[in-house]
C-alpha cells in the first residue's frame, strides 16, 4: 500500500485547487524522528495565497482533515504531522516482506537491459592493491543492486595486461629474476623486478630504451615475449583468482587491455576519417585544447598504442557486443580525466551513446593518512588484510561463543565481510584511512555488528521452531518500540532504487547499519518470545527484519552467517 498517497489524497482535499498532487507530493517530508509523525506537511506555501501566517494555517486546516485512516493528525508549528494507522500499517508492510522475500523491492525499471560494469581490472604482475579491492567490491555490491531492478550487469575485468611496464617487467627479469623464483611466489618477485627498474633506470636511463623496445615486441607478436607475457598473466591471474574467491565475486568477462590488440585500428581509421587526428612530435594526438585538457595521446613517437586507445576500442566494442542502456567504469578518482577525455572524444567521433557512458569514481584507501603505491613499494598487501581480519574475527569469536561449530567459515564470512562493509558504508568519493582493528569490531557502525544482529534474529526464531505465518490477520505490531524498525523495512525498495540511481552502495550499507540498531533497540526493550496473543505477529517481523538484513548484505556482497 502506498501511504504517502494516502497523506497526499488528504491533503489535496483541503487544500486551495491550485495547489496540484504533485506539488504536494513534493512538499512531503519526513520527519527526522518518530514523535513528529511518519509524514509532514510544511504550510509555508500557502501564506501568500491565504493571506495568513503558516501557523495559523496549519492549525486551520488539521480540523478540516479527514483522520479515516490515520492514527492521528496534528499541528506543530506550520507543519501538519500524519500518524499512521500503526495497525495497518505494519500488517501490510511484513505480509508483503514475507510474501515477497527474496523479491521484496525488486522493479522492473531495467527491463533485463545490459549494463557492462568495469570494474576491479588490477594490473597483472603487481599485486591487487585496496583500490583495486575498492573497484572489485564497489562493482560487485552496483551489479547486485542493480539486478534488483533488473538490469542485466555484464561484469568486466579491464586486466591491465597490456602496456610499456611489461616491457620495463621483461627486462627486470631477465636481468635480476629466475623461473624458479618467479614460481615460487609470482607477484611479489615480479613486483621487485618492477620496483628495482624503476630504481636503476634513475641512474641507468639505457634500461627505459630497453624496457620500450621490448614491448615493440610485444605489439609486433615477438615470440619470446609473448611467452614472458603470458607466464606472467597466467601466474597473476591465479593469484587474483584466490583474492576474488574469498570475496564471491565472478566475472561474465575477463577482457584485458590486450583483447582490443586487433580492435584498434579501426579506432585510429574512424578518428583519421573524422579529421580527428593530429601530428605532434611524431605522435598522434586528439586535440583537446578547446575543452582546456592536454591532448589524447593516442600513438606514440613508435606507433605504439595507449591506454587510452584501448579504452576507446573497449567502450565501442561494448556498445556493440552488449548494446548497452549505461556502460559504467568503476575506476578510482585519480583517473577522472582519463574518463572526462574518453567520452568527449567517443563524442567527436559522433557516438552519441558515449552520453551513456557514466564514470563512477571512489576516494582512495590510506594508511596512517599516507598514500600507497606500488612504485614506491608501500603497499598493503590485500591478502594480508584479509588474513588478519580473518584472525582477528576468529579470536572474538572464540572469545564470544566458544562452542560453535565450523568456527573458521565463520570467522571467514565475518573478517572478509568486516573489510568488504567498511569499504562500502562511506560515500563512495571520500577517501578513507584503513585500520584493522575499527574494522572488525563487533559492535558499532560494522560488517559483524549487522551479521551479529541478524545471527540474533534467526536465534530468536529458531527458538520459537515452525511457526506458520499465513494466518495473515493477526501479523500486526502495533507496539512503539517496533514503530522505527517497521517503518525501516517499509522503506527498503526506495532504498534500493536511490542506491541504484546514484550508483552508491553506502546507500544500503547506512541503511542496514540502521536497520540493525533499531531492531536491537526493540530486542532490549521487548520480550519477543512472550506467550501472548502477540507473538506470531513479533516473530514475524524478526523473519522481516531478517529477510532484509540478509538482503542488504547480500547487496554488499557480505555473507550472513546463521550463527557467529
Ligand atoms: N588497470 C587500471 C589501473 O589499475 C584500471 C583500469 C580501469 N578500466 C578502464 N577501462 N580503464 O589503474
Amino acid at each position: 500500500m502506498d501511504f504517502k498517497k494516502q497523506v497526499v489524497d488528504a491533503l489535496v482535499k483541503v487544500l486551495p485547487e491550485e495547489i496540484t498532487e504533485e506539488q504536494v507530493t513534493n512538499l512531503i517530508e519526513k520527519p527526522k524522528t518518530s514523535d513528529l509523525g511518519d509524514y509532514a506537511f510544511p504550510t509555508f506555501i500557502l501564506a501568500k495565497t491565504l493571506h495568513k501566517a503558516p501557523n495559523m494555517i496549519a492549525e486551520e486546516l488539521v480540523g478540516k482533515i479527514d483522520t479515516t485512516g490515520f492514527e492521528k493528525v496534528v499541528n506543530t508549528g506550520a507543519y501538519i504531522n500524519f500518524f499512521l494507522d500503526k495497525e495497518a500499517f505494519s500488517k501490510d508492510v511484513i505480509n508483503e516482506v514475507l510474501t515477497e522475500q527474496t523479491n521484496y523491492g525488486n522493479a522492473d525499471q531495467g527491463k533485463g537491459r545490459n549494463v557492462p560494469i568495469d570494474m576491479s581490472s588490477p594490473n597483472i604482475a603487481k599485486p591487487m592493491s585496496m583500490g583495486h579491492l575498492r573497484s572489485t567490491v564497489i562493482g560487485n555490491s552496483i551489479a547486485k543492486i542493480i539486478s534488483k531492478l533488473n538490469y542485466n550487469p555484464v561484469k568486466i575485468n579491464h586486466l591491465g595486461d597490456w602496456g610499456t611496464q611489461f616491457g620495463k617487467l621483461i627486462v627486470g627479469y631477465k636481468l635480476w629474476g629466475s623461473v624458479e623464483e618467479v614460481e615460487a611466489d609470482p607477484i611479489n618477485n615480479l613486483l621487485k623486478y618492477y620496483v628495482r627498474f624503476h630504481k636503476e633506470a634513475e641512474e641507468k636511463p639505457e634500461l627505459d630504451d630497453e624496457a620500450r623496445a621490448w614491448f615493440k615486441k610485444m605489439e609486433d607478436g615477438d615470440k619470446e615475449a609473448l611467452a614472458l607475457w603470458t607466464w606472467f598473466k597466467e601466474l597473476s591471474l591465479k593469484e587474483f583468482q584466490i583474492i576474488y574467491d574469498r570475496l564471491d565475486v565472478q566475472f561474465d568477462h575477463f577482457t584485458g587491455e590486450s583483447f582490443y590488440n586487433d580492435k584498434m585500428d579501426a579506432i585510429v581509421d574512424t578518428l583519421e576519417e573524422k579529421g580527428l587526428l593530429k601530428e605532434s612530435r611524431g605522435a598522434e594526438i586528439v586535440d583537446l585544447s578547446e575543452y582546456d585538457l592536454s591532448p589524447a595521446l593516442i600513438k606514440k613517437t613508435d606507433g605504439a598504442t595507449l591506454y587510452i586507445t584501448r579504452d576507446l576500442a573497449a567502450a565501442k566494442y561494448r556498445k556493440d557486443t552488449f548494446d548497452f542502456v549505461k556502460s559504467l567504469y568503476v575506476v578510482g578518482s585519480e583517473q577522472a580525466e582519463h574518463f572526462t577525455k574518453l567520452k568527449i572524444v567517443l563524442k567527436k567521433m559522433g557516438y552519441d551513446w558515449s552520453d551513456d557512458i557514466d564514470y563512477i569514481p571512489f576516494g582512495l584507501i590510506t594508511t596512517g593518512g599516507k598514500k600507497l603505491s606500488t612504485r614506491s613499494g608501500r603497499v598493503i598487501l590485500l591478502e594480508n588484510v584479509l588474513n588478519d581480519a580473518v584472525d582477528l574475527a576468529k579470536k572474538q569469536i572464540e572469545e564470544k561463543n566458544p562452542d560453535l561449530k565450523n568456527k573458521d567459515a565463520v570467522a571467514e564470512a565475518v573478517g572478509v565481510g568486516a573489510v568488504v562493509f567498511h569499504d562500502l558504508k562511506n560515500d563512495r568519493r571520500d577517501s578513507f584511512d584503513f585500520n584493522l582493528e575499527e574494522v572488525v569490531r563487533f559492535e558499532g557502525e560494522t560488517g559483524p555488528y549487522v551479521q551479529y544482529t541478524n545471527a540474533r534474529a534467526l536465534s530468536i526464531l529458531r527458538k520459537a521452531g515452525d511457526v506458520d505465518y499465513k494466518d495473515a490477520e493477526n501479523l500486526a505490531v502495533t507496539d512503539p518500540e517496533a514503530w522505527d524498525t517497521i517503518k525501516m523495512l517499509q522503506n527498503f525498495p526506495d532504498v534500493v532504487k536511490r542506491a541504484a540511481k546514484d550508483y552508491e552502495p553506502s546507500v544500503v550499507a547506512k541503511y542496514v547499519l540502521k536497520l540493525a540498531k533499531s531492531f536491537n533497540q526493540y530486542y532490549a526493550h521487548s520480550k519477543i518470545l512472550a506467550d501472548d496473543e502477540g507473538l506470531k505477529a513479533r516473530l514475524a517481523l524478526v523473519k522481516s527484519v531478517s529477510i532484509v538484513l540478509q538482503m542488504s548484505l547480500g547487496l554488499l556482497g557480505v555473507k550472513a552467517p546463521e550463527e557467529m
